[in-house]
């Protein structure tokens, strides 16, 4: 199999990465003179890094060329990512040389963290967007937008080099990781600019506390262990109406209507319900202390925290 990287920045040299590493050939096109370097240092990091998730060899690795031509990068290839800068001109462009020069058949997938796919394709080419995370050799996380075929067979072939395609089923500004991200980000913004804490503090805020959560159980899963036995909707009741309290003003916020609760305590009852809230609170503190262990070896965040304190008590 062989895909095609076209910008092989941050973005695209992590794609190139994560399809090498995962036995593709890959032909890169990025007219930056220091294109190859820049892959070969990521290149690099995910051969140090990649195998180390894995018990078991991952598959020889591909053939990496870097082609002298978008079209002849494309040539023969059965997914084509397009990595160029976050700019539509510029999208509209190499979409349309992809388009020309591209195999029929082959995904086009595009990482754009904001356009939707109807702004991509608005001049008649294809694509769907294909929204990875940094580092993409390494987070599975791929958010698939557009036409629901081809995001299924996309979905396919992303599953074979070990990522996880989150199909985003109508398309808005920015997907969805983002548009949480971006939340977080305005708030954290604010809190640095009226003085209320440091960039440091707010990093600390997140790792040493729900960033623990977020990665082994999302928000709503999380959310409803907090509200105890009586679940979701206790927990909607207690602080749906702090919503509305002053320290949540920077921003219009949904009505937490009847219809708001019902439709969000259904969702919860259908994505955790079958199990218990004992269940789901061993499942947590399991996940946590795999990942407090992750960390620890490590030495960063919260793990640093541990070993400092395992330091302590042999000493002491
Ligand atoms: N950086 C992130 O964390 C992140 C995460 C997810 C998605 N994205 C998206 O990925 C895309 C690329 O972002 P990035 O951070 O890798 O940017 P980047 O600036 O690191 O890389 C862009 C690359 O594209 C190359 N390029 C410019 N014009 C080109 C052309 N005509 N043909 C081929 N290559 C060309 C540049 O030389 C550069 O190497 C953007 O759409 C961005 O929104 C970025």
């Amino acid at each position: 199999m062989k895909a095609a990287v076209v910008g092989g920045g941050v973005i695209g040299g992590g794609w190139a990465a994560r399809f090498l590493l995962n036995g593709w050939d890959v032909a890169v096109f990025d007219p930056d003179p220091e294109a190859a370097r820049k892959i070969g240092e990521v290149l690099a990091q995910a051969r140090a890094a990649l195998p180390r998730l894995y018990d078991v060899a991952l598959p020889p690795e591909g053939r990496l060329d870097y082609a002298g031509s978008l079209a002849e990068a494309v040539a023969d290839a059965d997914w084509v990512q397009e990595s160029v800068p976050e700019r539509l001109n510029l999208k509209h462009r190499v979409l349309a040389e992809i388009g020309a020069a591209a195999p029929a058949d082959a995904v086009v997938g595009s990482s754009t963290s904001g356009f939707r796919p109807s702004e991509l394709t608005a001049k008649g080419d294809r694509a769907i967007v294909a929204h990875p995370f940094n580092p993409v050799y390494l987070l599975p996380l791929v958010e698939l937008v557009g036409d629901a075929e081809t995001c299924a067979s996309a979905a396919q072939t992303l599953r074979g080099i070990g990522m996880y395609p989150l199909h985003v089923k109508r398309e808005i500004d920015a997907h969805i990781a983002d548009r949480l991200l971006e939340a977080v980000w305005r708030e954290a913004l604010w809190l640095v600019k009226d003085g209320i804490a440091t960039t440091e503090e707010i990093d600390e805020a997140i790792r040493m506390g729900f960033g623990l959560r977020w990665a082994q159980m999302g928000l709503f899963e999380t959310y409803r262990i907090a509200g105890g036995e009586a679940g979701m909707r206790h927990f909607l009741a207690q602080f749906g109406p702090a919503l509305q309290w002053p320290w949540t003003k920077l921003m219009d916020v949904p009505d937490l209507d009847d219809a708001l609760i019902d439709q969000i305590a259904a969702q919860s009852d259908a994505q955790s319900g079958a199990l218990g809230i004992r269940d789901l609170e061993r499942k947590r503190d399991a996940n946590l202390v795999a990942i407090l262990r992750a960390l620890k070896v490590e030495d960063a965040g919260a793990g640093a925290v541990l070993r400092a304190h395992e330091a302590g008590m042999t000493r002491g």
